[in-house]
């Protein structure tokens, strides 16, 4: 791609320079006691960041985390990150308490060559998310005068025009940092010639979410296979009842209508596992795709699904994965999703996982992460990258 990198500013020499580094540390947070639950985002910016603390740079990192709604919101505060980030760094973090007001001012002020500072949580503030041109402009302003270069290693975030993403770097001196190039070039391979059969697996609650990128992935892959909770809408779209379970009724047309255009390139669930609740300890068995009784849920895909598309991803030389196959934080509905990802380790393929909750589910079933060949950091931002669409931190670095 046609953008600097962070070789390019370590070659200019960054020492006793400010660079100020915007990561994608929204990492899932445990709801009761707050705790980090996957820190593969965390590990994922150490790259670009240890390399800036070795050449002797005063690093400014900032992140989003979570959605607060432009104030400060102390469930969303960066703090904890913060702390795991000095852990796993070797090197203590400066924690602002705000993001550009007097303890971000002070804070970055203190730091001293090859100093890490972390401002507090960039969506406190409005003017992050804005619609409004002039009040984002505003925010990249006083985050500006806390860099002399930026460096975005956020890949999560590059599918959002937010002031952090796309108004700083018009401000600055801009590379992508190492994550980021490594998302790109990954992603490129997808979208440029991928080798054949090219098989895709999405999952995930949301049809609606998956659209755009059914549509633009149809005539590029040759399988496309589809479980999570959105399959039953397709499931409902070939005529078959699915009781209670997640369904977009308002989608149901769209579905018959992708159905009949795919040539036969999508593959549905034949089986599912069905539950008398959303819980972990419902009552629940496998039944036919076309047999879900009319007061039970789809919870999970069923063993006869997970060998067909094992059989599919078994031919495969390119996978792209997005979104858990089922409820595979509950046990029970853990085993279409394991089965999925356990397919993909043995496929002979280029494997790319794509998502947030994808690669959580990867860490929290104990896969190994190197068996696939790119976990990606991005849920969002890899899905519209694959759409082909233009990702306003990605023209943000090219400019
Ligand atoms: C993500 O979790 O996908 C990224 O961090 C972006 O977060 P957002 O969807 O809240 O913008
Ligand atoms: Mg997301």
């Amino acid at each position: 791609m046609s953008i600097r990198n962070l070789d390019d500013l370590l070659a200019e020499g960054v020492s006793g320079r400010r660079v100020l580094v915007r990561a994608d540390l929204n990492v899932p947070l445990d709801k009761q006691t707050g705790e980090i639950t996957d820190d593969g985002r965390i590990r994922a910016v150490l790259p670009t960041l240890s390399a800036l603390v070795s050449a002797g740079a005063k690093v400014v990192v900032c992140s989003h985390l979570g959605r607060p709604k432009g104030a400060p919101d102390p469930q969303f505060s960066l703090r904890p990150v913060a702390g795991r980030l000095g852990e796993l760094l070797d090197a203590p973090v400066h924690f602002a308490e705000d993001t550009v007001g007097d303890s971000a001012r002070s804070t970055v002020d203190a730091l001293a060559d090859g100093q890490v500072a972390l401002l507090e949580n960039l969506r406190f503030n409005k003017g992050e998310t804005s619609k409004d041109d002039a009040e984002r402009g505003a925010f990249a302003d006083q985050l500006a005068a806390f860099g002399d270069a930026y460096v975005d290693d956020a890949f999560g975030a590059v599918h959002r025009k937010h002031a952090s993403v796309y108004d700083v770097p018009a401000r600055l001196p801009h590379v992508a940092g190492r994550l980021v190039l490594r998302e790109v070039e990954v992603l490129s391979k997808l979208t440029g010639q991928p080798e054949r059969p090219y098989v895709v697996v999405l999952g995930g609650s949301k049809v609606s979410d998956k659209l755009a990128v059914i549509e633009a992935l149809l005539p590029t892959v040759d399988r496309l296979l589809i479980g999570g909770g959105m399959c039953f809408t397709f499931l409902k779209a070939q005529g078959h009842e699915v009781g209670t379970s997640l369904l977009e009724e308002e989608m149901v047309e769209t579905c018959r209508n992708l159905l009949e255009r795919s040539g036969g390139k999508i593959l549905l669930p034949v089986d599912v596992v069905a539950a008398d609740a959303f819980a972990p300890d419902a009552a629940h068995d496998t039944v036919r795709a076309d047999g879900i009784p009319s007061h039970r849920l789809g919870l999970d895909i069923g063993p006869e699904t997970v060998a067909g598309f094992a059989a599919a991803l078994s031919q495969a030389k390119t996978i792209f994965w997005n979104g858990p196959m089922g409820v595979f934080e509950m046990a029970p509905f853990a085993a279409g999703t394991r089965g999925v990802a356990e397919a993909i380790t043995k496929a002979d393929a280029f494997s790319v996982v794509g998502g947030g909750d994808s690669a959580a589910a990867v860490r929290a079933l104990g896969l190994d992460e190197s068996s696939f060949g790119h976990i990606s950091t991005g849920g969002g931002a890899s899905l519209e990258y694959l759409e082909g669409k233009a990702l306003p931190g990605i023209a943000a670095l090219e400019k």
